[in-house]
């Protein structure tokens, strides 16, 4: 408040202060709750902590941002973002089909996994999402240098390390609009690389995103990975093949999921996919490495069991009273 002496003489500052926020932290993740009362961020965080520190607590040092986030806003619902970052695989084959098949690059270390995919696994929490994609390799460690296994954090679980071990791929939501995602890309498009994604909703049908690069802190000062994981984020720019990619279909969703035809007409969208009725793949996983939460599919899968879970929890959400 500029001239605050001049122009609010008398004023009882105590009844305009800012309203708190309640602030607590994970692996440097910095959250915050506004309401007075409700669930810690240990509580509210519950097993998808186990694989935020398969992202963030990697290495002895953790990850670290690199230069400053890239901002764009676009035409879309922020559900729609945080519900394709949640789990689905079924576009990719498809939305970025072109990207794929790309073969004026040179070769990346995706197509060098030869035994890939060795599993992939959908996980969900109460209302938090994972996917992953693994390697039969125990050494893959997503495509970083060698010496990334010379700084692993031994408060990693033998389950988590081999889950990193094996990692290629790995992306997820933190309910409701956080989302990670982390690996090397294919086609020689680059990486590895992490990024968290905040989807910032701006009113009906627009969403402001904040992409921050990350790395391991330890690897900061190798140029050449720098260069390699770089490019990888940059392909999931705004500018780059495959954000394009998803940034039309994000929209043509948000568009088509507002048609008046839906309420004349009276249809429904359909989110079956991965469901008994739907598929005869899926199948339990007794295989200990996907964590602790809930797994409904293995092997190559097309299912959105994290995707209703994710608006499943919007929806009851909404639907709560009081501040909670
Ligand atoms: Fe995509």
């Amino acid at each position: 408040m500029p001239h605050m002496g001049e122009a609010y003489q008398g004023l009882d500052e105590e009844e305009i202060r800012l309203e708190e926020v309640h602030l607590d932290t994970h692996q440097g993740l910095i959250f915050g709750r506004i309401a007075d009362e409700g669930p810690s961020l240990e509580t509210y965080l519950g097993d998808f902590a186990w694989y935020l520190d398969v992202l963030f607590g990697t290495t002895e040092d953790g990850m670290t941002v690199v230069g400053e986030p890239h901002r764009w806003e676009s035409d879309h619902d922020w559900k729609t973002s945080a519900d394709n970052f949640s789990g689905d695989s079924y576009h990719v084959l498809t939305t970025h089909q072109a990207g794929l098949e790309t073969e004026n690059l040179a070769r990346g270390p995706w197509e060098e996994l030869n035994d890939f995919p060795g599993a992939s696994y959908l996980a969900c929490t109460d209302r938090h999402s994972v996917g992953y994609y693994l390697s039969e390799d125990a050494d893959t460690f997503m495509g970083y240098p060698d010496e990334i296994t010379e700084h692993l954090n031994p408060d990693l679980g033998d389950e988590q390390r081999e889950l990193f071990g094996r990692s290629v791929f790995h992306f997820g939501t933190l309910f409701p609009n956080m989302s990670i995602i982390h690996g090397i890309q294919s086609g020689g498009w680059g990486g590895p690389w992490a990024c968290i994604r905040k989807w910032n909703p701006r009113g009906p049908g627009k969403t402001e995103t904040t992409s921050w690069w990350l790395i391991p802190r330890e690897l900061a000062d190798d140029e050449s990975f720098l260069e390699d994981s770089h490019r990888g984020w940059e392909s999931l720019s705004p500018g780059g093949a495959f954000e394009s990619d998803d940034l039309t279909i994000w929209e043509g969703i948000s568009d088509s999921s507002g048609a008046v035809t839906h309420e004349l007409r009276e249809t429904e969208g359909n989110m079956q996919q991965g469901m008994d009725e739907m598929t005869d793949e899926v199948e339990t996983v007794d295989d200990p490495l996907h964590g602790p939460a809930e797994v409904t599919s293995k092997g190559l899968y097309f299912d959105e069991r994290n995707s209703r879970t994710l608006l499943q929890s919007w929806y009851e959400m909404m639907r709560m009273e009081g501040d909670a």
